[in-house]
């Protein structure tokens, strides 16, 4: 695998752009509009998955036109410099909020192998939330080893790396206001 030069800018590993900043606005805006729908009067509690899940996190937060609270959680599930899932999470950093009784929705940037999900889920669902729910922007479906419940969903992509709108090549490019696809020969 070619190597990541952090002091150089994206351009040199971006193979093409696959959603673009105008696509995401609209997709996150439809996606606003129906949580806001499903959970009117039930103050969820949105709890983003670290680091990802962040942008995706403070733009549907702008889309939501009710009340809610949001919390964070942190999970590794990568082995250093690697570009796929080891398979064995590890809560980083727990949640601060109470969850019994809440009606929970994680928000997540990506669900691929369904392993950094099904591990969450399985942990939250032993403090007796009222209600758990999965919202990811993008959905590596192709990939999937454990099975997901994904009540809400950005984009289905296909088997291919993807960087940008809070999601990584080694730790870079997080800021890029779009969805991009790594090179082959960095993948
Ligand atoms: P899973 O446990 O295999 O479902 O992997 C989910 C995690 O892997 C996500 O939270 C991402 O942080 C990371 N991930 C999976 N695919 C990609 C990708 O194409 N680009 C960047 N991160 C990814
Ligand atoms: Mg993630």
């Amino acid at each position: 695998m070619a190597k990541i030069n952090p002091v150089s800018g994206y351009e040199p590993y971006l193979e093409r752009v696959l959603i673009s900043e105008a696509q995401l606005k609209g997709r996150v805006a439809e996606l606003g509009a129906e949580i806001s729908r499903d959970y009117a009067g039930l103050c969820p509690l949105l709890l983003c998955i670290l680091r990802g899940g962040v942008m995706f996190l403070t733009d549907l937060m702008r889309s939501l036109s009710i009340p809610h609270h949001i919390d964070f959680m942190a999970v590794s599930s990568y082995g250093v410099g690697a570009r796929v899932s080891s398979g064995s999470p590890r809560i980083v950093l727990d949640v601060n909020t109470d969850i019994a009784g809440r009606h929970v929705l994680l928000v997540e940037d990506i669900v691929d192998s369904g392993h950094t999900l099904d591990h969450v889920l399985r942990l939250l669902q032993t403090r007796e939330p009222a209600s758990l729910k999965v919202c990811v922007l993008l959905d590596k479906s192709e990939r999937r080893v454990v099975d997901i419940p994904v009540a809400y969903r950005g984009f289905v992509i296909p088997d291919e790396f993807v960087f940008g709108y809070g999601l990584d090549v080694d730790e870079l490019y997080r800021n890029l206001p779009f969805i991009g696809v790594l090179k082959q020969a960095y993948q």
